[in-house]
């Protein structure tokens, strides 16, 4: 029994490195996984996408999901204003906004008649240059907004719209105007992502452990195998 595993044929020792190679990958994929980076969302560039929400959405958040539903389709994704660009993102059947049947405002057209020109409402001045505080932006889009149903949306729907486009537009009351919306009260410690991975890393010792004990099962089959014949 003075065999040692020193002196096994090369290509068992193949075997157990390759064994301990796949054991530490598989390790390595287990990692990412608990981490929360193997299912990365891939990037969308889809211009007409639903915005996201953040974790602890501020009034602005809650703006920019009415600005997608009633606002985007004439002032844009970015609220550039219907510009031909942004015209060009929709589908080529939807890109003529004032084509027969559609809001040309002529006899026939189902649709409300839609202007030619509509303004950016985001962005540096002139943008917005016709209201002097938020409160008055929301007094215009409450009297006058949507153009097809003015005053349709919620006084919570016109205020958070209002604080998008004004902080979108990196503007600022002299005093705060905007009545705070009431939003879900933030965790205490919002991390949940982060104490995730930490139970997973606690399992590390024991898939090592694993591992190990596999390899020297392994190494000691061999070795009886081979003292028997
Ligand atoms: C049907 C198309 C349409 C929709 C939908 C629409 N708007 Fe408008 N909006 C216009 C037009 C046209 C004007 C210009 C009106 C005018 O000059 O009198 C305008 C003007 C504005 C202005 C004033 C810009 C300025 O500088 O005077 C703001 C702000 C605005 N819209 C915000 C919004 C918001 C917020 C929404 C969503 C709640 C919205 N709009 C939905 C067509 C639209």
């Amino acid at each position: 029994m003075d065999q040692t595993p020193l002196h096994l044929p090369r290509h068992r020792w193949l075997v157990i490195g390759l064994f301990f190679a796949v054991g530490w990958l598989c390790l390595g994929f287990d990692r990412n996984v608990a981490a929360g980076q193997a299912p990365q969302p891939t990037p969308t560039i889809d211009r007409l996408a639903t915005p996201a929400m953040p974790l602890s959405p501020q009034p602005a958040d809650y703006g920019r999901q009415v600005y997608y539903l009633n606002c985007m389709p004439c002032h844009g994704d970015v609220g550039q204003g219907l510009t031909d660009e942004w015209r060009n993102v929709w589908e080529e059947d939807h890109r003529n906004c004032w084509a027969s049947g559609c809001h040309g405002g002529r006899a026939g057209d189902e649709g409300f008649p839609v202007p030619r020109t509509i303004p950016a409402v985001i962005g540096a001045p002139p943008v917005l240059g016709n209201f002097q505080t938020s409160e008055e932006l929301f007094e215009y889009l409450k009297q006058t907004h949507p153009p097809q149903r003015p005053g349709v949306l919620s006084d919570t729907d016109y205020h958070n719209v209002t604080a998008l486009l004004w902080q979108d537009s990196g503007r600022t009351d002299p005093e705060p105007t905007l009545s705070p919306t009431p939003t879900p009260a933030p965790a205490a410690h919002p991390a949940p992502t982060e104490s995730a991975p930490a139970a997973p890393a606690s399992l590390w010792p024991l898939v090592v452990g694993l591992i190990l004990i596999a390899g020297i099962t392994l190494v000691a089959i061999t070795r009886r195998g081979r003292s028997v014949t």
